[in-house]
């Protein structure tokens, strides 16, 4: 490996003094005298691109990551020249550039260093592959903090870590272990109460040492490539995770039912066994909306077959399946069986769809059907082909969703896991080695699949999961956190991975709950699921080798807890679709870490466990076996104990009773939070009531519902239903203003309003400007209420 230190001075080339410059509108050009070109390119008032050529020769501009909708626009750009140093001057930031070093500074305007080059960019010649391996190093700022980088398993904070980013099948992994299936070579750094962050968009293997090597050094490096990075100036945290998450995009909204809960298992067959797990659920009462057909489902494992001794009539069972409100969500793998019986095999074959080796013959490597070949979905005419094989699966036989998996690509029996680094790729035109295309590979196989899926189940939605992931994936696919163990440390790491993929742009994500390897006790179990209930995607999954992990597979205790978190999902679909809206609309990542939530409390800057689900919701999973509670950090500010009611203040860490039928879950005082009836899947009952648990504040708290039809497109056209809440708490009054937006008519008429922590008794409800009578909204001792949607005002007086 690379290392900063042991080959500085050595290997290593550096820019040296600028002497050329030149602006055309929003890109800057210095030249230093021996052949390194900066282009800086001012995106936004706080955004900037970094990218830099050696030999006066920039790689092509292309970028699998960049949304094509990312937002651009300034409002003041100005340059300023010293004897020094050029200065580009826009309304948030200043960058200084070395006229002697090309080393840059960027500062607020006030002055304040935000990020500083150290040695700056440099590179070294690679003679065993051509190119350069590009590096950056930075000066840490005292009391620094990092952190972002996708799925890394190990603590929040990164300072005094070094990682690297390159997808691996990544079988049991463990705490702290790196690399695993992600690659978002995406950070945050917190100092002094300001945030930015850096992309380094470089899909060859990179490197990230967050002040490990030296104490007061940040750098990154590719193995290839160009040095291009992206910086985004906050100072808060929030923005600078938005607008990350801008630049790289945002999923559609999927439709409700994946939101829901999910089972699956490697494998549910034959028919039978899956009919009867369905029907499990429904006989006990436990929700579910889709249940997951793993490899064992396909003819030897080839991708768009059945096996039709397990599965004699896929589409009919699919039906019935649906008519019990069960979605079938088929997994589909990259590598094909060499096979030339197998018409997936022999089109490929045929038209030159496989990824060659570096001499030219097909590549091959081995995963579960033996032998296989692997499509270069790096070219734009795979891809085409590739969605185009889900139509018999789709729009045929009714799948409803698709599960990519082992698209690293994992190869079996080989030390590298993956395919041989000589391999070839179109990489959209920019043909290249494997070592520059692998990161990505998967990333353009879930996006093949996504525009197939999309196409064949349309007007519904597409949902699609991938394992593997390049930043930017989340535009076309949720995702899983791999291969895990049912342990008590791995419960504590899907919990820091999920956050962290919502820090890294990537919000639609859950882990296999219970542990994929292995087998949990109970207790794991309970646990695992009431930490599930609050993670984007909420799936059961294991390997099966172990035992079985449903709801029922345990004691009674633990399926009643079960299903009493599953239900509590189900209630909190609103909530959680309004979530979603707002990643997908605002780039609002779902779960928010508390230092994300709260950035000038320092407290927060090194908590691993509590997170904000949505904007509201507090919640702490319990970690440990035989508690009965655990101590917690309340973030700053007033929350209500979900269970108790109980107001506490926060800003302490406090001892909060969860026995095994609980976790940790407080509210923001203030919030309306919306609810649904439990229901036994999406759609299962018209939604009659909306309730809205109301939380009393004195003051003024915001909150938001978004609805639709839950699936299909009518929403992009309008039909949808905002509903923005405005709460006023007084000591003797309570007002919630409603403001409405959107053509969508939601199916219920009235809201079903319950009050917690109302410090008075209501006397008097006036909706809009008319007074009416306790007795006619069914107010009759206890604080819940029904009202009509369509208020403007209502106002509580008390006595
Ligand atoms: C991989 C996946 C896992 C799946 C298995 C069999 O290990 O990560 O989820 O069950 O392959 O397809």
């Amino acid at each position: 490996m690379i290392t900063n230190t042991e080959l500085e001075y050595k290997g290593n080339l550096y820019p040296n003094k600028i002497t050329d410059f030149k602006q055309e509108k929003d890109k800057f050009y210095f030249t230093s005298e021996n052949g390194v070109i900066l282009e800086l390119t001012v995106l936004r008032n706080s955004a900037i691109r970094f990218r830099y050529a050696t030999d006066y020769n920039f790689q092509p501009d292309f970028s699998y990551a960049i949304s094509p909708d990312a937002s651009r626009g300034y409002n003041k750009l100005e340059t300023l020249e010293t004897k020094t140093e050029y200065v580009i001057i826009t309304s948030k930031i200043r960058v200084l550039v070395d006229k002697s070093t090309l080393r840059t500074q960027i500062s607020d305007i006030e002055g304040n260093i935000i990020n500083e080059d150290e040695l700056g960019f440099h590179w070294e010649e690679n003679h065993e592959y051509g190119g350069n391996s590009v590096k950056m190093s930075k000066i840490t700022q005292p009391a620094e903090s990092f952190y972002g980088m996708g799925d890394k398993a190990t603590h929040s904070n990164l300072k005094g870590k070094r990682v690297s980013n390159w997808v691996t099948d990544q079988y049991a992994f463990s705490k702290d272990q790196d690399p695993l299936y992600k690659a978002v070579p995406f950070y945050i750094g917190l100092h002094h109460n300001h945030a930015y962050g850096i992309f380094f968009d470089n899909t060859f293997k990179t490197h990230f040492d967050f002040a490990h090597e030296r104490r007061n050094i940040t750098s990154f490096w590719a193995d290839g490539g160009e040095m291009n990075y992206y910086f985004i100036y906050g100072p808060e945290m929030s923005k600078v995770v938005r607008d990350y998450t801008d630049l790289t995009g945002t999923p559609e909204l999927p439709p409700l039912w994946a939101l829901g809960f999910h089972q699956s298992k490697w494998s549910y067959f034959p028919e039978r066994n899956v009919k009867s797990i369905a029907k499990k659920f429904r006989d006990l009462k436990i929700p579910c909306d889709a249940i997951y057909l793993d490899i064992d489902y396909m003819d030897g494992f080839r991708c768009f077959t059945w096996d039709k001794k397990r599965f004699p009539d896929p589409k009919r069972m699919i039906q019935e399946l649906y008519k019990d409100g069960f979605k079938t969500v088929v997994m589909i793998d990259p590598g094909i069986k060499v096979d030339s019986d197998y018409w997936v095999y022999k089109e490929a074959l045929e038209n030159d769809y496989f990824c060659k080796r570096g001499d030219g013959p097909v590549m091959r490597g081995k995963v579960w059907p033996g032998e296989c070949s692997f499509p270069d979905y790096t070219n734009p005419k795979v891809r085409k082909w590739w969605a185009g094989l889900y139509k018999e699966l789709m729009a045929e036989t009714g799948a409803h969703a698709v599960w990519n998996d082992m698209n690293e690509p994992a190869v079996m029996e080989v030390p590298s896991k993956t395919a041989p680094l000589d391999t070839r790729h179109d990489f959209d035109g920019h043909p290249c080695s494997h070592r520059k295309a692998h990161n990505i590979y998967g990333t353009q196989m879930v996006r093949a699949t996504f525009e197939g899926v999309k196409k064949y189940v349309y007007p519904k939605r597409p949902f699609v999961i991938t394992r593997a992931a390049y930043a930017g994936a989340q535009r076309y696919a949720s995702t899983w956190t791999g291969d895990n163990v049912a342990t008590w440390e791995h419960l504590w790491i899907a919990n820091v991975q999920v956050q962290r993929m919502c820090l890294s742009g990537m919000s639609f994500v859950g882990s296999d709950i219970g542990g994929f390897a292995e087998q949990p006790n109970g207790e794991l179990f309970a646990r695992w699921v009431q930490l599930g209930t609050f993670h984007p995607f909420f799936r059961v999954h294991s390997s099966g080798d172990h035992g079985d992990q449903e709801p029922w597979s345990f004691d009674k205790e633990v399926t009643n807890i079960v299903r009493k978190f599953i239900e509590l999902r189900y209630q909190l679909l609103p909530y959680l679709y309004t979530m979603f809206w707002k990643y997908s609309n605002d780039n609002v990542p779902m779960l928010k870490s508390l230092v994300y939530y709260d950035q000038e409390d320092m407290q927060t800057h090194f908590r691993t466990d509590e997170f904000i689900f949505g904007d509201q919701i507090l919640v702490c999973p319990v970690q440990e076996p035989n508690a009965k509670g655990r101590r917690m950090y309340i973030p700053r500010g007033q929350w209500h104990n979900y269970w108790t009611g109980e107001l506490v203040v926060g800003g302490m860490e406090k001892w909060v009773t969860a026995d095994i039928d609980k976790i940790p879950i407080f509210i923001k005082e203030g919030a309306i939070i919306p609810k649904y009836p439990v229901q036994q899947y999406v759609g299962e009952k018209k939604i009659e009531v909306l309730t809205l648990d109301v939380y009393y504040k004195l003051g003024i708290e915001t909150s938001t519902v978004y609805e639709d039809a839950q699936d299909g497109y009518d929403y992009a056209k309008g039909s949808y239903s905002l509903r923005n809440f405005k709460l006023n708490g007084k000591e003797n009054e309570l007002v919630i203003q409603q403001f409405k937006n959107g053509t969508f008519i939601t199916s219920y008429e009235t809201f079903k309003i319950n009050l917690i922590g109302l410090p008075f008794k209501v006397k008097k409800i006036i909706i809009d400007t008319e007074e009416i009578t306790l007795k006619s909204v069914k107010l009759n001792g206890s604080n819940s209420f029904e009202v009509t949607k369509d208020f403007s005002t209502l106002h509580l007086i008390g006595a």
